[in-house]
């Protein structure tokens, strides 16, 4: 069964979908991070304990996978950070360590592997990870090939990538289509890849077929539709913002079923109901 994680760091935001009761686990990046510090920081005027909070955040997720994601960019680093996030947090929750799968900067540096190095360092030492920041199947393959429990393809970044490539105005939230956008008679894409629901259905074929026990973590949801989509061609988790997931609940005429519904109870059900008879 599908597992539905929350792609946030902001606890109030955890703690209202853990409430809902269909919470999976939790990611969260340096960029989530600090929108929660910023978010904090205006609430309060003094500092934010940074380690109380994530503590916290554990404590309230449980059993749930919880990612956090390393900062260093060499093997040496990410390591070093990985082993003191899972020794330091890993008695508090289910900490996933999350390793970029390639960490260089530049177009045209030098490609050591640091990141699937340390996936697979993490991985001997039994620290679960979760490979990040994945745009292509064979990025997939290679993580999943060094250990890592979950890989992460960015969706709503790849439809961003091909847009912006074709140099195509968009807002973030716009639905792209799964089939991919076209230009004249030709299908966009990147490198055969035409869209997010594309490269997730790539990741999920790629893995299914070599029977890695690494599972795809769709990633980078923007709308509902993508989060439908990547459910339909087999993600084994969606990680979605807390804002589509609220938003998956909704619909025109949910509503005005709801307005009917509750317009037409006579008094003698209501009464049943509210224990009176
Ligand atoms: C999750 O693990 C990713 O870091 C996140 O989904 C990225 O989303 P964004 O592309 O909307 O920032």
């Amino acid at each position: 069964m599908v597992k539905l994680f929350l792609d946030s760091a902001i606890l109030d935001e955890i703690k209202a979908v853990k409430k809902i009761g269909i919470l999976d686990g939790v990611t969260t990046n340096p960029s989530l991070i600090k929108k929660s510090v910023d978010k904090l920081k205006g609430e309060e005027s003094k500092g934010v304990d940074i380690e109380s909070y994530i503590k916290e955040m554990l404590e309230v997720c449980g059993e749930r996978p919880v990612s956090l994601e390393v900062i260093g960019v060499s093997f040496e680093e990410m390591v070093r950070e990985g082993k003191l996030l899972y020794e330091k947090f890993g008695k508090y929750g289910n900490v996933y360590v999350k390793i970029p799968v390639n960490t260089c900067m530049e177009e045209e540096c030098s490609m050591e592997g640091d990141g699937i190095r340390a996936i697979a360092e993490l991985s001997k030492n039994n620290i679960p990870v979760n490979c990040t920041l994945v745009f292509t199947p064979e990025q997939a393959l290679l993580a999943a090939k060094a250990g890592a429990k979950f890989v992460s393809p960015f969706m709503g970044r790849e439809d961003d990538y091909i847009r912006e490539m074709n140099r195509i105005k968009f807002d973030k939230t716009d639905y792209f289509p799964a089939k991919g956008i076209k230009k004249g008679e030709k299908v966009l894409d990147d490198d055969g890849i035409v869209s997010g629901v594309d490269l997730v259905d790539g990741c999920v074929k790629i893995l299914s077929k070599n029977r890695f026990e690494c599972e795809v973590l769709a990633a980078s949801i923007r709308s509902t539709r993508q989060f439908r989509e990547a459910v339909k061609v087999g993600a084994d988790i969606v990680t979605l913002p807390y804002g589509v997931f609220i938003e998956s609940l909704g619909h025109a005429k949910t509503i005005e079923g709801m307005k009917k519904f509750s317009e037409d109870v006579v008094e003698e059900y209501a009464e049943l109901l509210r224990g009176r008879k």
